[in-house]
């Protein structure tokens, strides 16, 4: 789709991604999609931060082992810029299931499974802005 214009989108590479050493492999197939990295952390959420990013999903079964996963380890966050790469950047992650996902994408090439799938990323205007506030300032973010 074109004509969505310049936009930033919040991307984690999560605690699987960390453990097995693929950090670099994610940000090189964003780099080579001409997206911008404009801002870049490591981090280890508590318990309670991971309930917090991920309150939309409370009610569901997994909400418990999802929240664990996410606070097992530390995690890469980071500001994505480009032209439509809320889109852009779920393309290039795949379906939430590897197994489902398509060839050549970051989640089936590298994950493990639905819950140990290497990467998040933001899945619209609205939750991008939340997303990317709950991580970072303004001062942190290169324009
Ligand atoms: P994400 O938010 O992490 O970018 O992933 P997504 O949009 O593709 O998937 P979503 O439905 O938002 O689910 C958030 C994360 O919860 C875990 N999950 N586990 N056991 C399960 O059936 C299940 N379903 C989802 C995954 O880690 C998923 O990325
Ligand atoms: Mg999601």
């Amino acid at each position: 789709m074109a004509g969505t214009g310049l936009q930033r989108t919040l991307s984690i590479v999560k605690p699987d991604g960390v453990r097995k050493g693929v950090v670099g492999e994610v940000l090189r197939r964003f780099e080579s999609a001409g997206i911008r990295i404009v801002a870049m952390k490591m981090l280890r959420l508590t318990r309670k931060e991971a309930e917090g990013f991920y309150a939309v999903h409370r009610e569901r079964p997994f909400f418990g082992s999802l929240t664990e996963f996410m606070s097992s380890g530390p995690i890469v966050v980071m500001v994505l810029e480009a032209e439509d790469v809320i889109a852009r950047n779920r393309v290039l992650m795949g379906a939430t299931d590897p197994k489902k996902a398509d060839k050549g994408t970051i989640r089936a090439d590298l994950a493990d499974n639905v819950e140990r799938n290497i990467v998040h990323g933001s899945d619209a205007p609205d939750t991008a802005t939340a997303e990317i506030r709950y991580f970072f300032s303004d001062l942190d973010i290169v324009s």
